[in-house]
């Protein structure tokens, strides 16, 4: 069994695997059976007698990746996960076998390096004040911070505990009182009702922020909002923003909002694991207008930043709210040492934590972060052009301007057609698209991420889904 020979063939496969995908050479997605699989791929067998190295590993390789899905692909339409920029996976690679925590800086020095100066990076595109650097937790004046998480699910419950450690410090300790209430659109990420249930607020006080149509919060009702709750004693933990929604990819209107909690001194967290990759971007920056500020941020890497998963980033204005977000005793880890570096442990989730950053980082530096702005503004300029394209045809309707690299339209009939429709677009495996649900009807959902998809497949999506929709009432 030799590292280097195994890798090598995984390597090779891996490399036809990306060019068969970018050029649409196999389908989108070959969802089989989940037992017939299992089967084919020997998964208890090989559990109970292992083996699986050389020539075996190589066969067996090319089956798991017949079944996998490929995001690559330029017909891969479906959910908003990164099609993996091929450097990041080197990055990955290194990760996955240094195995480096660098949660505790002795334990990844390098990794631990990395995320410092990504964090700094970012801090940067939202417009806030970078960490010191040689850092220094006790430097005179507020600057921002981050750490990288294991999601944007995590890093939305971590930015939130933040907030609730500054509105009610005494929660740590005492649990929240009844009076603690979180504000949210109803078009905000599941993650966030999560968060609220498991930061102990209860779902009750879980409040949905007034929005438009579209689900866009409305800027003069919130702050209505806010004032009718302070009028009833309650205390708003935060309200959250969306840059951009999940289902539609709309941005909420960010200086207004933030303009609003500032007058109040409440906490605005933007919840921008999507579309924060806009603030990329000279041309698309703007949709996030205000970003700086909002006292925390949420980015994703593995969305739109084409890293692998999970790289996620949470981001606050003032570092003090994140470094006191927890409070925990670990005489093993937190101790007096002499710290050549940084433990970014006091203010993660996690305790035994990726190096994260390598990822990202190996993204950004092999391809340069102009690179990934041009990425991001192509999608968003193709998802305007898909648009286009498909309310031009009849009987075709768009939800809305998309305003991301999201599209949701509809073709006649009722919300089980769109779904009927979707199921045998799966089958036939050219096309892989998403669905959700907006002003109270089902749509067809095109999350554009692979860079090899073109208007010419928008037009071949539409030549199948004529073709399916003859035969579906
Ligand atoms: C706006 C938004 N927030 C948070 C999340 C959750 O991120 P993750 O899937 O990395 O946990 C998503 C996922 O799609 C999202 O769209």
């Amino acid at each position: 069994m030799s590292f280097e020979a195994d890798a090598r063939l995984a390597v090779e496969a891996l490399d036809r695997f990306l060019a068969d995908s970018l050029a649409g050479a196999a389908p989108a997605l070959n969802q089989r059976p989940l037992a017939a699989l299992a089967e084919e791929l020997e998964v208890a067998r090989l559990v109970a007698e292992g083996g699986l190295t050389g020539p075996r590993l190589g066969a067996w390789l090319t089956r798991y990746l017949a079944s996998a899905t490929r995001l690559h692909h330029p017909g891969y339409l479906a959910h908003q996960v990164a099609a993996v920029e091929p450097a990041g996976a080197v990055g990955a690679l290194v990760d996955a076998l240094t195995n480096n925590p660098m949660a505790i800086y002795e334990m990844g020095p390098g990794a631990a390096a990395i995320e410092f100066v990504l964090v700094n990076w970012m801090l940067g595109k939202v417009g806030w004040t970078p960490q010191p650097l040689p850092p220094d937790r006790a430097a005179p004046g507020a600057c921002g911070a981050g750490v990288l998480t294991h999601g944007g699910s995590l890093a939305n419950l971590t930015a939130l505990a933040a907030a609730r450690s500054k509105a009610d410090p005494a929660a740590w300790r005492d649990g929240v009182k009844g009076d603690l209430v979180l504000v949210a659109p109803a078009a905000a990420h599941y993650s966030v009702a999560r968060a609220a249930g498991i930061l102990g607020l209860g779902e009750r006080n879980l409040l949905e922020a007034p929005c438009d149509a579209d689900g866009r919060i409305v800027p003069r009702e919130l702050a209505a909002l806010l004032d009718r709750l302070a009028g009833e004693g309650k205390k708003v933990m935060a309200v959250v923003a969306a840059s951009c929604s999940t289902a539609v990819g709309l941005y909420d209107p960010l200086r207004p909002i933030a303009e609003a909690c500032r007058a109040r001194g409440i906490w605005l967290h933007v919840d921008g694991a999507h579309g924060a990759s806009a603030l990329l971007s000279p041309a698309l920056r703007g949709r996030l207008d205000g970003v700086e500020l909002a006292d925390s941020v949420v980015w994703d890497g593995h969305k739109l930043l084409r890293t692998p998963g999970l790289c996620a980033a949470v981001l606050v204005r003032d570092h003090r709210t994140l470094d006191g977000a927890f409070h925990q005793e670990a005489s093993y880890l937190f101790h007096a040492k002499d710290e050549p570096g940084f433990d970014f442990m006091p203010r993660a989730v996690e305790c035994t934590k990726a190096g994260l950053g390598l990822k990202l980082f190996t993204v950004l530096a092999a391809r340069g972060e102009g690179a990934l702005a041009e990425y991001v503004a192509s999608r968003t300029a193709l998802a305007e052009a898909a648009a286009a394209r498909l309310a031009r045809e009849p009987g075709v309707e768009v939800a809305c301007a998309p305003e991301s690299n999201i599209v949701c339209f509809r073709l006649p009939g009722s919300d089980a057609r769109q779904l009927e429709l979707r199921r045998r677009l799966l089958l036939d495996g050219r096309h892989y698209l998403s669905s959700t649900a907006f002003r109270g009807r089902r749509w067809l959902r095109l999350a554009i991420m692979s860079p090899a998809t073109g208007l010419g497949d928008i037009e071949a999506l539409l030549v199948t889904l004529r073709a399916l929709a003859a035969e579906v009432a």
